[in-house]
Formats: structure tokens, sequence, C-alpha cells
């Protein structure tokens, strides 16, 4: 039996408040802990977004009541709340600005609307920066500029890395994640159709990427500083219709699919705690969990099922997929949250770490 520190996801779309059919507070902190993960940080794309005080009650209110895990709700950058957010800093993960396509209202197009929130929000707590190619660009000028650390959340292309590569080495505040999904997956749409037909299921935002930059991720992961799974579950029905909302779960599927990288000497076991409890917890000023990990069964082969998972959407990008290292116990401060297949720590266990 391998044993683990529990792990920490620093980007999950919990979905509560709004749109509870897809995913709640509860729901999302099981799938968590049936994933190893005993610390989430949560999105503020819900409907209503998270973007001021009472807003943020909303959220921490179903939180206290429903997580079975530790979390923190981020904030969202609008045109207008750059004072609102900077006051509710000390409660929150931190701030997160769209400045690329999404799924929700929290999107930022005109750099004039980013400069108050660079200039306001507390130093000490971290922007994450929804950006793609060129407004990554963008986003990390303003970090230079600002003299101030951002976070790049799901890098997903070549040019990416090593733009975040370069920028690191000339000492910008720049820190990154990358998710499962742009690691082990790759586009099955030719290059020139990209973006003009819709996917269905697997609509994602980035969208899937090339087998080189794939590539890149895996030879650049030393400027990885984080796993991030962002769990972004819709139903089935939602993800099959017409005009099917990007995102996948990915809670259940994160250290099943880091493990068996390991196996295959892809990774090592080092830098699967450094990017998933160490760095994470660095970058965000999070908590220690005294009392906290994860016993895994290392030789357990299967494959990955959606019958098996406890996210309310349904369904896996990874149905079918072999995978080695199955979770047996989750321990969180002291309790067994999780074991053989079942939820065991209750509704409002779980501790709002800010
Ligand atoms: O694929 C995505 N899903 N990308 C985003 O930016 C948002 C997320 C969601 O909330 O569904
Ligand atoms: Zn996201």
């Amino acid at each position: 039996m391998l044993k683990l520190p529990g792990l920490i996801d620093p980007h999950v779309h919990v979905r509560e408040p709004g749109q509870t059919h897809k995913e709640d507070w509860d729901t999302v902190t099981q799938a968590a802990l049936a994933g190893g993960v005993t610390m989430i940080l949560a999105m503020p794309n819900t409907k209503p977004p998270i973007f001021d005080a009472s807003t943020l009650d909303l959220a921490l209110d179903s939180a206290k009541r429903k997580a079975r895990c530790d979390y923190a709700q981020f904030l969202g950058a609008g045109p207008d709340n750059a004072e609102t957010v900077a006051a509710l800093a000390p409660r929150a993960a931190g701030l997160k600005m769209y400045l690329d396509s999404t799924f929700g209202e929290l999107r930022l197009n005109d750099m004039t609307l980013w400069m108050p929130h660079f200039q306001k929000f507390p130093m000490d707590y971290p922007i994450v920066l929804h950006s793609e190619s060129r407004t990554m660009a963008a986003g990390i000028l303003f970090a230079a500029l600002y003299d101030r650390p951002v976070h790049i959340a799901h890098v997903s292309l070549k040019e990416e890395i090593l733009l975040i590569k370069a920028a690191k080495e000339r000492g910008i505040k720049v820190t990154c994640e990358v998710c499962p999904h742009h690691l082990f997956m790759v586009s099955q749409v030719p290059e020139e159709e990209r973006g003009k037909k819709k996917e269905g299921r697997m609509e994602v935002r980035p969208r899937l990427a090339t087998q080189k930059d794939v590539d890149a991720l895996w030879d650049n992961l030393d400027v990885v500083d984080c796993f991030a799974t962002d769990h972004a579950p819709h139903t089935l029905a939602e993800k099959d219709s017409e005009n099917p909302p990007p995102g996948f779960p990915g809670l259940e599927t994160l250290l099943p699919l880091l493990l068996t990288a390991v196996g295959a000497g892809r990774l090592t076991l080092d830098d699967l705690i450094q990017k998933s409890v160490i760095n994470p917890r660095r970058i965000f000023h999070l908590p220690e969990q005294p009392e906290t990990w994860v016993e895994v069964d290392e030789t357990a082969e299967y494959e990955i099922k959606a019958a098996d998972q406890f996210t309310r959407c349904g369904w896996t990008p990874f149905e079918g997929w072999k995978v080695k290292g199955k979770v047996r116990k989750v321990v969180l401060r002291g309790k067994v949250a999780f074991e053989d297949g079942k939820v065991l720590a209750e509704q409002g266990y779980g501790r709002n770490v800010r």
C-alpha cells in the first residue's frame, strides 16, 4: 500500500449556486475524496457568478452545510468590482480573471478592465488567469508591469509552456498548472478544422491540442508547478446536445492517470507530490492538513467507468481507459473520509481553509 499526502486540486467547478443538476458541494466533494483529493479551490463562474460579498456568502453557506472535504472559494473579476473583491480577498482562495473564451459570464475582453484588478488585489493573494496563447502573453506582461504573482490556469499549448519558461527565467512571478486531459488526450480534429465545428463531448476550453503540444508539456514538466483537474461537469444530455458546453469531469481520474504515468516512468512520485500538494499549498498559501493521507493500492489494475464515479454529471472522457493505482482509503484530519468505495465523511465535515 502506497501512502500519499491528501491532494490539493486548485481548479474545480462546483456548479453551486445555480446549476446543481450538474454538480453541487455535496457530490463534488464526494468525487474529490474518492479521487484522493482532500482540498479543492472552487471557481467563481457559477450562476450567479461569485463576484461580491453576497454571492460569496451564497457559495460559502452551501459549502459550509454540504462540503465533505476542505475548500476555498475564488472570486471572479468583473468589469467594475476591483475594489469589492480586493476587500474580500482574505475570505477567498484568490481572484480568477477570465481573459479568454470560457463558460459563463465573467469575461474581460478589454485590457483596461484588467488594470484595476492588478492594482488593487492584495499582493499576497494569487491572481489566476484563464488566458490562452496571446492573451496569456498579455497576462504575463501584466505580471511584469505590476510586479505581482500570476498563476496561469490549464496550459495546453507548446507556445504557452515555452513562454512561461522564458518568463520564469527572467524572474517574472508566474506559475502554472496543467490538466490531465491536456497531458493524456490529443485532439482528434484536424488542425485546420479546429474551432469550426462542434466537438460534442470533447468540447473543452482550452481545446484539446495536437501531439506536438502534448509532447511539449511532457518535455517541460519542470516548468509546470501544479496539476489541476479543471473539473467542469456538464450532464451527458447537455454534452450531446446541439450546443455542447465545454468541460470534463476530472476529480476521480486525476490520481489513477498520474499513477499510471508514474508506473510507465513518465513521471516520478516525487513530481506527483510536488505538483499536487507542495506547490499548490505554497502558491495559494494554503494550510497544512494534519493527520491527512491517502492509501493507494499501487498494483490494482482496472478500467475507468463513469458508473463507479460520484460526480453527478454521469460520464467521463476517460471511459474504458486502463489504469493502475486505486484509492483505497482517505483520512482527512484524523477521520476516515473514504474507504473501500464508500464516502464516509459527512456533509459539513469539510472546512473553509480561509
Ligand atoms: O472547459 C471549460 N469548462 N473551460 C472553462 O473555461 C470553463 C469550464 C466550465 O465551467 O464548464
Ligand atoms: Zn476552469
